[in-house]
């Protein structure tokens, strides 16, 4: 059996959760990733023995039998890279989600994060859209965080201004951020909240907490989270000031025609 802290999608876990940690997106234990992971690939590093069951709290009978790595709760990502089977643990789903048996990790009695639910549901929304979703991350970006604080809240008023601070901004997330109130996090009413906004979006701003991403890997979920990050940035350096250019509405649909993509419907004139 291969040394699982060698598999490929570890070593990205690891190093993924280390950056995130360096970009200041992950204070203290925030933020919290899960990754979905390939059967067979698990199979070469672990016997897929249970080492424990855990109750989820919900069910998502789509994810009967899928497997997960996962962060713990509680944990910090400046850690993992120290310490992986305590910080991360893989668990596969079972009983129609109801129960998720741990494979590997969690060395200290831990469990998966508290936003499981979230996580979960946003992963069952994700894939119906795109079978090849696999990565649901969430985090607290200080400058969207702050944007949610003096910003209208209106979804399309709120993509709207990030995709005029950055060019690159509608090529990255043509469909734009949804926006959830605030709402108390680490409960199955986030979690579903969230899993509906995903269904639209690959990005869904928690107000006054954090951002949640969806993407088929860790990479592309990390750049997705870092655009609109970057483009709130902007806001936040400009809003105070007067505005004397904008990126215009016509100059949008240039980038949808040079870069083939389609803005959320109804989002441009
Ligand atoms: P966990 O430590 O349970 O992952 O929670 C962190 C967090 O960001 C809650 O929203
Ligand atoms: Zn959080």
């Amino acid at each position: 059996m291969k040394d699982i802290l060698t598999a490929p999608f570890m070593v990205e876990m690891i190093r993924t959760t280390t950056n995130m940690y360096a970009h200041g997106w992950d204070e203290r234990n925030g933020g919290n990733i899960s990754l979905l992971l390939d059967e067979a690939e698990v199979a070469e590093y672990l016997d897929m023995h249970p080492i424990r069951v855990l109750e989820t709290g919900f069910a998502a009978p789509e994810l009967n039998g899928k497997i997960f790595l996962v962060t713990g709760t509680g944990k910090y990502f400046k850690n993992v890279q120290y310490a992986p089977d305590v910080n991360l643990g893989i668990v596969r789903l079972t009983e129609n989600g109801t129960k998720a048996e741990l494979l590997w990790g969690y060395t200290d009695g831990g469990r998966f994060t508290s936003e499981f639910p979230a996580h979960m549901m946003s992963h069952v929304a994700r894939m119906k859209v795109d079978p090849l979703n696999r990565v649901v991350m969430h985090c607290h970006p200080a400058n969207l965080l702050a944007m949610t604080y003096v910003h209208d809240l209106d979804e399309k008023a709120f993509t709207r201004t990030l995709w005029q601070m950055c060019t690159e901004c509608i090529v990255v997330f043509p469909d734009g951020v949804n926006v959830l109130p605030w709402m108390l996090c680490g409960t199955n009413e986030i979690g579903i909240a969230t899993a509906k906004k995903m269904e639209t979006a690959r990005l869904v701003v928690w107000s006054q907490h954090g951002i949640y991403g969806a993407g088929k890997d860790l990479d592309e979920t990390f750049g997705l989270i870092e655009t609109a990050e970057k483009a709130a940035e902007i806001w936040l350096k400009i809003a105070h000031l007067p505005l004397k250019n904008t990126i215009t509405d016509e100059q949008m649909h240039l980038l949808e025609q040079r870069f083939g993509v389609k803005a959320r419907d109804g989002y441009l004139q």
